[in-house]
């Protein structure tokens, strides 16, 4: 059977996160949030005492994580690590960085791979991620790339944070993402960068809103 599938690829802070949550609840299609996979690799490692340098053991990891995504109400789904739930702690700027390390690793990579395709299921499937038009779904029928300026995505992350009620710094938030980007985009292993029939959106200057509105117009187009 033909599963459609969109994918909606791009740096963090780019917008994909809400977008894909969006597109999803809008057209009742199942999510792949392939980040969480890596950032749920790097949580494992850590429960298991596991080095972010250990690539013989962290592909273990990736290949058994006992994970479980339950939709709870809302549409937000609840994270479940070995029967713990992780919702929140996997979203860390620490997990993140983590999470970055252990993705630039072909073996990790490899484990996670039949994992995220599994997810493809009807009525279609929203994959979230860095390389899901180029590397993990390179059929579907609508590749998006969402990019946006390094200092626009910081200042997002910063209004996320301080709306929270948490502190941070515009700074310290910049330089992360840069090293990030840097680490992403440059790894030998399925890099971050648009797939070659990707439609590249930058958000910059766009609200979510619009944004949703030209990828919702363009799945019409290809539908
Ligand atoms: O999107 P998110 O910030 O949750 O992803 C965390 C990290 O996982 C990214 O910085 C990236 O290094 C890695 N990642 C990846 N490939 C994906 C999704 C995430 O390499 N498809």
């Amino acid at each position: 059977v033909f599963i459609p599938i969109i994918t909606v690829d791009g740096p963090s802070g780019s917008g994909k996160g809400t977008i894909c949550r969006l597109l999803s609840q809008q057209l009742g299609w199942h999510l792949l949030d392939s980040g969480a996979l890596y950032r749920l690799t790097a949580v494992a490692a850590r429960h298991h005492g596991i080095p972010m340098t250990d690539e013989e053991s962290l592909k273990v990891v990736a290949a058994h994580l006992d994970v479980q995504f339950l939709a709870g109400t809302a549409a937000e789904i609840k994270i479940v690590l070995e029967g713990e739930e992780v919702t929140d702690a996997i979203r860390t700027e620490a997990i993140g960085a983590d999470a970055s390390i252990v993705a630039a690793m072909p073996s990790v990579r490899q484990a996670l791979l039949q994992r995220q395709r599994d997810f493809a299921a009807l009525p279609g499937l929203i994959a979230d991620g860095r390389d899901m038009g180029t590397v993990v779904f390179p059929e579907a029928r609508l590749k998006v790339y969402l990019d946006a300026s390094a200092e626009e995505r910081a200042s997002r992350r910063y209004k996320q944070l301080i709306s929270k009620g948490l502190s941070a710094s515009l700074e310290d938030i910049l330089l992360d993402i840069q090293a990030r980007d840097e680490r992403d985009m440059n790894r030998s292993i399925s890099p971050l960068k648009p797939a070659p029939d990707a439609v590249i959106l930058d958000t910059t200057q766009l609200t979510i809103e619009e944004v949703l509105e030209v990828v919702l117009d363009e799945a019409k187009h290809k539908g």
